[in-house]
Protein backbone atom coordinates (compact mmCIF):
# COMPACT_ATOMS: atom_id res chain seq x y z
CA UNK A 1 0.00 0.00 0.00
CA UNK A 2 1.30 3.32 -1.00
CA UNK A 3 2.20 5.26 2.06
CA UNK A 4 0.07 8.28 2.38
CA UNK A 5 0.86 10.08 5.43
CA UNK A 6 0.12 13.83 5.15
CA UNK A 7 2.39 17.11 5.04
CA UNK A 8 2.16 18.68 8.40
CA UNK A 9 2.04 21.92 6.70
CA UNK A 10 -1.24 21.12 5.06
CA UNK A 11 -2.89 20.75 8.48
CA UNK A 12 -5.15 23.25 10.05
CA UNK A 13 -3.12 24.55 12.60
CA UNK A 14 -5.72 23.63 15.24
CA UNK A 15 -5.15 20.07 14.65
CA UNK A 16 -1.75 20.36 16.06
CA UNK A 17 -3.07 22.98 18.59
CA UNK A 18 -1.90 22.02 22.26
CA UNK A 19 -4.79 20.63 24.68
CA UNK A 20 -5.27 23.65 26.78
CA UNK A 21 -5.67 26.01 23.44
CA UNK A 22 -8.08 23.50 22.06
CA UNK A 23 -10.05 23.50 25.15
CA UNK A 24 -9.98 27.21 25.27
CA UNK A 25 -10.98 27.24 22.09
CA UNK A 26 -14.44 25.63 23.17
CA UNK A 27 -15.22 27.35 25.89
CA UNK A 28 -15.48 30.39 24.17
CA UNK A 29 -17.57 28.69 21.73
CA UNK A 30 -19.82 26.40 23.93
CA UNK A 31 -20.80 29.86 25.40
CA UNK A 32 -22.08 31.24 22.36
CA UNK A 33 -23.93 27.84 21.37
CA UNK A 34 -25.71 27.56 24.41
CA UNK A 35 -26.75 31.27 24.04
CA UNK A 36 -27.51 30.95 20.59
CA UNK A 37 -29.61 27.84 21.21
CA UNK A 38 -31.68 29.44 24.48
CA UNK A 39 -31.97 32.92 22.37
CA UNK A 40 -33.69 31.37 19.25
CA UNK A 41 -34.86 27.87 20.20
CA UNK A 42 -38.17 27.88 22.10
CA UNK A 43 -37.34 24.43 22.79
CA UNK A 44 -34.01 25.17 24.38
CA UNK A 45 -35.29 27.93 26.40
CA UNK A 46 -38.22 25.55 27.64
CA UNK A 47 -35.89 22.65 28.50
CA UNK A 48 -33.34 25.05 30.14
CA UNK A 49 -35.78 26.83 32.28
CA UNK A 50 -37.26 23.79 33.78
CA UNK A 51 -33.85 22.27 34.64
CA UNK A 52 -32.88 25.74 36.28
CA UNK A 53 -29.99 26.24 34.53
CA UNK A 54 -29.45 29.26 31.97
CA UNK A 55 -26.04 29.90 29.54
CA UNK A 56 -24.65 32.03 32.14
CA UNK A 57 -24.01 29.27 34.45
CA UNK A 58 -21.16 27.73 32.42
CA UNK A 59 -18.13 28.69 33.37
CA UNK A 60 -16.09 25.84 32.65
CA UNK A 61 -16.78 22.65 29.89
CA UNK A 62 -17.60 20.20 33.09
CA UNK A 63 -20.64 22.50 34.02
CA UNK A 64 -21.99 21.14 30.38
CA UNK A 65 -23.48 18.35 32.35
CA UNK A 66 -25.96 20.70 33.87
CA UNK A 67 -27.95 20.93 30.72
CA UNK A 68 -30.98 18.57 29.49
CA UNK A 69 -30.27 16.17 26.79
CA UNK A 70 -31.42 16.56 23.01
CA UNK A 71 -33.10 13.17 21.80
CA UNK A 72 -34.17 12.15 18.29
CA UNK A 73 -37.51 12.29 19.05
CA UNK A 74 -37.35 16.44 19.56
CA UNK A 75 -36.70 16.37 16.16
CA UNK A 76 -39.45 14.72 15.40
CA UNK A 77 -41.59 16.46 17.56
CA UNK A 78 -40.61 19.95 15.78
CA UNK A 79 -41.03 18.96 12.51
CA UNK A 80 -40.50 20.33 10.42
CA UNK A 81 -38.61 23.68 11.20
CA UNK A 82 -39.32 23.67 15.04
CA UNK A 83 -35.80 23.50 16.09
CA UNK A 84 -34.07 25.76 13.83
CA UNK A 85 -32.75 29.06 15.01
CA UNK A 86 -32.14 31.75 12.50
CA UNK A 87 -35.58 32.71 10.23
CA UNK A 88 -35.71 30.08 7.57
CA UNK A 89 -34.65 32.59 4.50
CA UNK A 90 -31.36 31.92 6.28
CA UNK A 91 -31.62 28.14 5.46
CA UNK A 92 -29.46 27.30 2.59
CA UNK A 93 -30.24 23.40 2.77
CA UNK A 94 -32.00 21.02 3.99
CA UNK A 95 -31.53 17.38 4.69
CA UNK A 96 -33.47 14.25 6.39
CA UNK A 97 -33.75 11.12 7.59
CA UNK A 98 -37.09 9.10 7.01
CA UNK A 99 -36.45 6.86 9.93
CA UNK A 100 -38.28 3.65 10.33
CA UNK A 101 -41.39 4.73 12.43
CA UNK A 102 -42.98 8.03 12.70
CA UNK A 103 -41.81 11.29 10.69
CA UNK A 104 -38.67 12.09 9.22
CA UNK A 105 -35.95 14.11 11.15
CA UNK A 106 -35.39 17.60 8.99
CA UNK A 107 -31.82 19.42 9.54
CA UNK A 108 -31.24 23.09 8.27
CA UNK A 109 -28.06 24.53 7.56
CA UNK A 110 -26.96 28.31 6.98
CA UNK A 111 -24.02 29.47 4.37
CA UNK A 112 -21.67 29.23 7.18
CA UNK A 113 -22.64 25.50 8.15
CA UNK A 114 -22.15 24.29 4.71
CA UNK A 115 -19.04 26.00 4.41
CA UNK A 116 -17.72 24.30 8.07
CA UNK A 117 -19.60 21.20 6.87
CA UNK A 118 -17.12 21.76 3.71
CA UNK A 119 -13.84 22.55 5.84
CA UNK A 120 -14.15 19.80 8.28
CA UNK A 121 -15.18 16.82 5.53
CA UNK A 122 -12.00 18.30 3.64
CA UNK A 123 -9.94 17.65 6.60
CA UNK A 124 -10.92 14.15 6.89
CA UNK A 125 -10.31 13.56 3.46
CA UNK A 126 -6.54 14.93 4.59
CA UNK A 127 -6.04 12.84 7.80
CA UNK A 128 -7.67 9.97 4.83
CA UNK A 129 -4.16 10.40 2.51
CA UNK A 130 -6.01 12.49 0.30
CA UNK A 131 -4.83 16.01 -1.46
CA UNK A 132 -5.45 18.67 -3.75
CA UNK A 133 -5.42 17.58 -7.30
CA UNK A 134 -6.57 13.93 -6.29
CA UNK A 135 -9.66 12.44 -7.83
CA UNK A 136 -12.46 10.96 -5.18
CA UNK A 137 -15.00 8.75 -6.69
CA UNK A 138 -18.14 9.40 -3.97
CA UNK A 139 -20.65 6.74 -3.59
CA UNK A 140 -22.43 7.82 -1.04
CA UNK A 141 -26.22 8.21 -1.50
CA UNK A 142 -27.49 12.07 -2.91
CA UNK A 143 -30.44 13.48 -1.71
CA UNK A 144 -32.03 13.83 1.68
CA UNK A 145 -29.45 11.54 2.89
CA UNK A 146 -26.13 13.95 4.39
CA UNK A 147 -23.22 11.13 2.75
CA UNK A 148 -23.34 12.08 -1.03
CA UNK A 149 -23.89 16.03 -0.86
CA UNK A 150 -21.78 16.49 2.38
CA UNK A 151 -18.88 14.02 1.25
CA UNK A 152 -19.28 16.16 -2.57
CA UNK A 153 -18.95 19.39 -1.27
CA UNK A 154 -15.97 18.00 0.93
CA UNK A 155 -14.03 16.63 -2.12
CA UNK A 156 -14.29 19.83 -3.72
CA UNK A 157 -13.18 21.60 -0.67
CA UNK A 158 -10.11 20.01 -0.81
CA UNK A 159 -9.06 20.84 -4.16
CA UNK A 160 -9.58 17.43 -5.31
CA UNK A 161 -11.84 15.90 -8.49
CA UNK A 162 -15.30 14.94 -7.49
CA UNK A 163 -16.43 11.71 -9.45
CA UNK A 164 -20.63 12.39 -8.69
CA UNK A 165 -21.77 8.86 -8.71
CA UNK A 166 -24.11 8.51 -5.44
CA UNK A 167 -25.01 4.79 -4.80
CA UNK A 168 -26.42 1.84 -6.87
CA UNK A 169 -25.51 0.60 -10.63
CA UNK A 170 -22.27 -1.27 -9.23
CA UNK A 171 -21.17 -2.23 -12.74
CA UNK A 172 -20.89 1.51 -13.77
CA UNK A 173 -19.37 2.05 -10.77
CA UNK A 174 -16.46 -0.08 -12.02
CA UNK A 175 -16.48 0.87 -15.00
CA UNK A 176 -16.24 4.57 -13.87
CA UNK A 177 -13.45 3.57 -11.53
CA UNK A 178 -11.50 1.39 -14.30
CA UNK A 179 -11.85 4.58 -16.93
CA UNK A 180 -11.59 7.76 -14.67
CA UNK A 181 -8.62 5.99 -12.07
CA UNK A 182 -10.00 7.86 -8.89
CA UNK A 183 -7.25 7.90 -5.78
CA UNK A 184 -9.84 7.47 -3.03
CA UNK A 185 -13.30 6.44 -3.09
CA UNK A 186 -16.38 7.32 -0.33
CA UNK A 187 -18.99 4.72 0.27
CA UNK A 188 -20.33 2.44 2.69
CA UNK A 189 -18.12 -0.64 3.62
CA UNK A 190 -20.85 -3.17 2.67
CA UNK A 191 -21.38 -1.79 -0.57
CA UNK A 192 -17.93 -1.28 -0.84
CA UNK A 193 -17.71 -5.00 -1.06
CA UNK A 194 -20.64 -5.04 -3.97
CA UNK A 195 -18.16 -2.99 -6.26
CA UNK A 196 -15.72 -5.96 -4.77
CA UNK A 197 -17.92 -8.18 -6.52
CA UNK A 198 -18.21 -6.07 -9.44
CA UNK A 199 -14.60 -6.24 -10.25
CA UNK A 200 -14.55 -9.87 -10.03
CA UNK A 201 -17.64 -9.96 -12.26
CA UNK A 202 -15.65 -8.01 -14.84
CA UNK A 203 -12.94 -10.07 -14.83
CA UNK A 204 -10.76 -7.15 -13.58
CA UNK A 205 -8.12 -7.62 -10.62
CA UNK A 206 -9.04 -5.35 -7.98
CA UNK A 207 -6.00 -4.70 -6.14
CA UNK A 208 -4.72 -3.26 -10.15
CA UNK A 209 -7.21 -0.50 -9.60
CA UNK A 210 -6.36 3.12 -9.34
CA UNK A 211 -7.39 3.50 -6.11
CA UNK A 212 -5.30 3.75 -3.05
CA UNK A 213 -7.38 4.67 0.39
CA UNK A 214 -10.96 4.23 0.98
CA UNK A 215 -13.02 6.90 3.61
CA UNK A 216 -15.91 4.61 4.70
CA UNK A 217 -18.91 5.31 7.10
CA UNK A 218 -22.52 5.61 7.99
CA UNK A 219 -22.61 1.86 9.34
CA UNK A 220 -20.69 -0.11 11.79
CA UNK A 221 -17.84 -2.06 10.45
CA UNK A 222 -14.95 -4.07 12.04
CA UNK A 223 -11.28 -3.85 11.61
CA UNK A 224 -11.84 -7.39 10.60
CA UNK A 225 -13.83 -5.86 7.74
CA UNK A 226 -10.75 -3.44 7.13
CA UNK A 227 -8.16 -6.21 6.60
CA UNK A 228 -10.38 -8.08 4.03
CA UNK A 229 -11.10 -4.70 1.67
CA UNK A 230 -7.20 -3.33 2.24
CA UNK A 231 -5.98 -6.80 1.24
CA UNK A 232 -8.53 -6.58 -1.54
CA UNK A 233 -8.24 -3.71 -2.91
CA UNK A 234 -4.79 -3.37 -2.04
CA UNK A 235 -5.56 -0.13 -0.88
CA UNK A 236 -5.91 1.90 2.91
CA UNK A 237 -9.68 1.60 4.63
CA UNK A 238 -9.97 4.15 7.02
CA UNK A 239 -13.28 5.34 8.95
CA UNK A 240 -15.54 8.07 8.47
CA UNK A 241 -18.33 9.00 11.32
CA UNK A 242 -20.91 11.89 11.50
CA UNK A 243 -24.44 12.09 11.97
CA UNK A 244 -27.27 14.42 10.29
CA UNK A 245 -28.24 15.89 13.44
CA UNK A 246 -24.53 16.71 14.55
CA UNK A 247 -23.55 17.82 10.64
CA UNK A 248 -23.31 15.11 8.47
CA UNK A 249 -20.32 12.89 7.62
CA UNK A 250 -17.20 14.51 8.91
CA UNK A 251 -17.46 14.58 12.70
CA UNK A 252 -15.05 12.34 13.08
CA UNK A 253 -12.38 10.78 10.94
CA UNK A 254 -9.44 7.73 11.35
CA UNK A 255 -5.36 9.27 10.64
CA UNK A 256 -4.10 7.32 7.32
CA UNK A 257 -0.67 7.02 9.07
CA UNK A 258 -2.21 5.35 12.47
CA UNK A 259 -5.55 3.98 11.89
CA UNK A 260 -5.98 3.94 15.61
CA UNK A 261 -9.75 5.38 16.22
CA UNK A 262 -11.28 8.86 14.57
CA UNK A 263 -10.03 11.85 15.55
CA UNK A 264 -13.42 14.03 16.60
CA UNK A 265 -12.94 17.66 14.82
CA UNK A 266 -13.35 19.04 18.73
CA UNK A 267 -13.30 22.35 17.57
CA UNK A 268 -17.16 22.41 16.45
CA UNK A 269 -18.25 19.74 18.01
CA UNK A 270 -17.62 18.92 21.42
CA UNK A 271 -18.01 15.07 23.00
CA UNK A 272 -18.93 13.81 26.23
CA UNK A 273 -19.94 9.85 26.78
CA UNK A 274 -22.46 9.08 29.48
CA UNK A 275 -23.48 5.70 30.77
CA UNK A 276 -26.74 5.79 28.99
CA UNK A 277 -28.94 4.34 31.91
CA UNK A 278 -28.36 7.13 34.13
CA UNK A 279 -27.32 10.02 31.89
CA UNK A 280 -24.43 10.35 34.47
CA UNK A 281 -20.86 11.30 31.99
CA UNK A 282 -17.93 8.86 32.50
CA UNK A 283 -14.51 9.37 32.55
CA UNK A 284 -12.09 9.66 29.22
CA UNK A 285 -11.34 5.95 28.46
CA UNK A 286 -15.06 4.47 29.48
CA UNK A 287 -17.34 3.29 27.28
CA UNK A 288 -20.73 4.37 27.05
CA UNK A 289 -22.66 6.20 24.69
CA UNK A 290 -21.73 9.73 23.01
CA UNK A 291 -23.21 12.94 23.10
CA UNK A 292 -22.57 15.49 21.00
CA UNK A 293 -22.74 19.82 21.36
CA UNK A 294 -22.51 21.43 18.70
CA UNK A 295 -19.84 24.47 19.01
CA UNK A 296 -20.09 26.88 16.02
CA UNK A 297 -23.73 25.65 13.79
CA UNK A 298 -26.05 28.43 13.47
CA UNK A 299 -28.89 27.16 11.82
CA UNK A 300 -29.58 23.63 14.35
CA UNK A 301 -27.31 23.88 17.22
CA UNK A 302 -27.42 20.54 19.20
CA UNK A 303 -27.13 20.49 22.79
CA UNK A 304 -26.18 17.09 24.40
CA UNK A 305 -27.33 15.17 21.43
CA UNK A 306 -27.84 11.54 22.44
CA UNK A 307 -26.65 9.93 19.29
CA UNK A 308 -27.00 6.40 20.63
CA UNK A 309 -23.72 5.24 19.15
CA UNK A 310 -21.29 3.27 22.29
CA UNK A 311 -17.51 4.16 22.17
CA UNK A 312 -15.06 5.84 23.99
CA UNK A 313 -12.89 8.55 24.06
CA UNK A 314 -8.93 8.25 23.96
CA UNK A 315 -6.70 10.77 23.81
CA UNK A 316 -5.38 12.44 20.59
CA UNK A 317 -2.48 10.48 18.58
CA UNK A 318 -1.76 11.59 15.33
CA UNK A 319 -3.87 14.67 16.33
CA UNK A 320 -4.44 16.57 19.45
CA UNK A 321 -7.65 16.05 19.37
CA UNK A 322 -9.32 13.26 21.03
CA UNK A 323 -10.41 10.35 19.79
CA UNK A 324 -13.15 8.01 19.79
CA UNK A 325 -12.65 4.32 19.33
CA UNK A 326 -14.54 2.37 16.26
CA UNK A 327 -18.23 2.51 16.42
CA UNK A 328 -19.47 -1.29 18.38
CA UNK A 329 -23.36 -0.34 17.54
CA UNK A 330 -25.56 1.68 18.16
CA UNK A 331 -27.79 0.73 21.61
CA UNK A 332 -30.74 0.48 19.17
CA UNK A 333 -29.11 -2.61 17.60
CA UNK A 334 -28.12 -4.43 20.19
CA UNK A 335 -29.67 -7.98 20.27
CA UNK A 336 -30.00 -9.42 23.87
CA UNK A 337 -29.80 -13.00 23.84
CA UNK A 338 -30.78 -15.86 26.72
CA UNK A 339 -29.12 -12.05 28.64
CA UNK A 340 -26.26 -12.14 26.53
CA UNK A 341 -25.56 -8.52 24.36
CA UNK A 342 -25.01 -8.97 20.82
CA UNK A 343 -24.07 -6.60 18.11
CA UNK A 344 -24.04 -7.32 14.55
CA UNK A 345 -20.52 -6.34 14.41
CA UNK A 346 -19.12 -9.12 16.57
CA UNK A 347 -20.95 -11.36 14.46
CA UNK A 348 -19.33 -9.80 11.49
CA UNK A 349 -15.88 -10.51 13.12
CA UNK A 350 -16.36 -14.12 13.46
CA UNK A 351 -18.46 -14.61 9.54
CA UNK A 352 -14.45 -12.53 8.90
CA UNK A 353 -12.54 -15.11 10.90
CA UNK A 354 -14.25 -18.47 9.52
CA UNK A 355 -12.43 -20.14 6.49
CA UNK A 356 -14.57 -20.50 3.24
CA UNK A 357 -17.20 -17.83 4.15
CA UNK A 358 -17.89 -14.64 1.87
CA UNK A 359 -17.72 -11.44 3.55
CA UNK A 360 -21.65 -10.92 3.42
CA UNK A 361 -24.07 -11.44 5.97
CA UNK A 362 -27.44 -11.19 7.82
CA UNK A 363 -29.09 -11.64 10.53
CA UNK A 364 -32.43 -13.10 11.76
CA UNK A 365 -34.20 -12.85 14.96
CA UNK A 366 -36.78 -15.07 15.75
CA UNK A 367 -38.96 -16.79 18.50
CA UNK A 368 -38.37 -20.38 19.39
CA UNK A 369 -40.84 -21.03 22.00
CA UNK A 370 -40.60 -18.41 24.15
CA UNK A 371 -37.30 -17.76 24.05
CA UNK A 372 -35.69 -15.13 21.20
CA UNK A 373 -33.15 -16.99 18.62
CA UNK A 374 -30.86 -16.10 16.42
CA UNK A 375 -30.12 -17.30 13.11
CA UNK A 376 -27.29 -15.80 10.61
CA UNK A 377 -27.06 -16.41 6.97
CA UNK A 378 -23.91 -16.38 5.14
CA UNK A 379 -22.72 -17.56 2.14
CA UNK A 380 -19.72 -20.07 1.09
CA UNK A 381 -17.04 -18.41 -1.38
CA UNK A 382 -17.21 -19.79 -4.35
CA UNK A 383 -14.30 -21.72 -4.21
CA UNK A 384 -15.87 -23.61 -1.16
CA UNK A 385 -19.52 -23.90 -2.44
CA UNK A 386 -19.69 -27.91 -2.37
CA UNK A 387 -22.03 -29.00 0.04
CA UNK A 388 -18.94 -30.83 2.71
CA UNK A 389 -17.11 -27.15 3.08
CA UNK A 390 -20.25 -25.76 3.56
CA UNK A 391 -21.34 -28.46 5.89
CA UNK A 392 -18.02 -27.33 7.74
CA UNK A 393 -18.18 -23.55 7.53
CA UNK A 394 -20.97 -23.69 9.13
CA UNK A 395 -20.25 -26.11 11.69
CA UNK A 396 -16.92 -23.58 12.54
CA UNK A 397 -18.65 -20.40 12.45
CA UNK A 398 -21.42 -21.31 15.06
CA UNK A 399 -18.48 -23.02 17.30
CA UNK A 400 -16.42 -18.93 16.75
CA UNK A 401 -20.08 -17.27 17.75
CA UNK A 402 -20.39 -20.08 20.81
CA UNK A 403 -16.88 -19.18 21.88
CA UNK A 404 -15.96 -15.91 21.47
CA UNK A 405 -19.03 -13.84 21.38
CA UNK A 406 -21.55 -16.21 24.00
CA UNK A 407 -24.70 -17.55 22.24
CA UNK A 408 -25.83 -20.06 20.18
CA UNK A 409 -26.85 -19.46 16.91
CA UNK A 410 -28.19 -21.66 13.80
CA UNK A 411 -25.66 -20.94 10.75
CA UNK A 412 -26.87 -21.08 7.20
CA UNK A 413 -24.35 -21.15 4.56
CA UNK A 414 -26.01 -20.45 1.30
CA UNK A 415 -24.47 -20.66 -2.10
CA UNK A 416 -22.13 -17.33 -3.83
CA UNK A 417 -24.59 -14.52 -4.39
CA UNK A 418 -27.40 -15.80 -1.87
CA UNK A 419 -27.47 -13.17 1.04
CA UNK A 420 -29.52 -10.20 0.32
CA UNK A 421 -26.82 -7.30 -0.89
CA UNK A 422 -26.51 -3.64 0.81
CA UNK A 423 -26.95 -1.01 -1.52
CA UNK A 424 -26.06 1.68 1.21
CA UNK A 425 -26.35 0.99 4.77
CA UNK A 426 -26.36 -2.81 5.34
CA UNK A 427 -30.05 -4.10 6.63
CA UNK A 428 -27.59 -6.40 9.24
CA UNK A 429 -30.78 -7.26 11.34
CA UNK A 430 -34.11 -8.78 10.07
CA UNK A 431 -36.62 -9.36 13.02
CA UNK A 432 -39.32 -11.52 12.64
CA UNK A 433 -39.61 -12.40 16.20
CA UNK A 434 -43.35 -10.94 16.16
CA UNK A 435 -44.05 -13.59 13.32
CA UNK A 436 -45.12 -17.16 13.89
O1 LIG B 1 -24.72 8.24 8.10
C1 LIG B 1 -23.64 10.37 7.87
C2 LIG B 1 -22.49 9.74 7.19
C3 LIG B 1 -22.48 9.61 5.82
C4 LIG B 1 -21.38 9.32 7.92
C5 LIG B 1 -21.40 9.07 5.19
C6 LIG B 1 -20.28 8.78 7.30
C7 LIG B 1 -20.29 8.65 5.93
P1 LIG B 1 -27.13 9.45 9.38
O2 LIG B 1 -27.84 8.86 8.22
O3 LIG B 1 -27.81 10.53 10.16
O4 LIG B 1 -25.79 10.09 8.90
O5 LIG B 1 -26.74 8.26 10.32
C8 LIG B 1 -25.95 8.48 11.45
O6 LIG B 1 -24.96 6.28 11.29
O7 LIG B 1 -25.45 7.79 14.47
C9 LIG B 1 -24.19 5.94 13.48
O8 LIG B 1 -25.11 5.09 14.11
C10 LIG B 1 -24.03 5.52 12.04
N1 LIG B 1 -22.66 5.81 11.57
C11 LIG B 1 -22.24 6.83 10.81
N2 LIG B 1 -20.90 6.73 10.58
C12 LIG B 1 -20.47 5.60 11.24
C13 LIG B 1 -19.22 4.96 11.40
C14 LIG B 1 -24.76 9.44 8.28
N3 LIG B 1 -18.12 5.40 10.82
C15 LIG B 1 -25.67 7.18 12.15
N4 LIG B 1 -19.20 3.83 12.16
C16 LIG B 1 -24.75 7.35 13.34
C17 LIG B 1 -20.31 3.36 12.75
C18 LIG B 1 -21.61 5.04 11.88
N5 LIG B 1 -21.50 3.92 12.63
Amino acid sequence: MKDLSPNKADLDPIEIASVDEIRNLQLERLKWSLRHAYENVPMYRQRFDEAGVHPDDLKELKDLAKFPFTYKNDLRENYPFGLFAVPREQIVRLHASSGTTGKPTVVGYTANDISMWADVLARSLRASGLRAGDTVHNAYGYGLFTGGLGAHYGIERLGATVVPMGGGQTEKQVGLIQDFTPDGIMVTPSYMLNILEGFHKAGLDPRESSLSVGVFGAEPWTNAMRKEVEDAFDMHAVDIYGLSEIIGPGVANECVETKDGLHIWEDHFYPEIINPATGEVVEDGEEGELVFTTLTKEGMPMIRYRTRDLTRLLPGSARSMRRMEKITGRSDDMIILRGVNVFPTQIEEQVMATGGLAPYFQIELYKSGRMDAMRVYVEANADAADSLSKTAAARMLTKHIKDMVGVSTEVIVGDPGEVARSQGKAVRVIDNRDKE
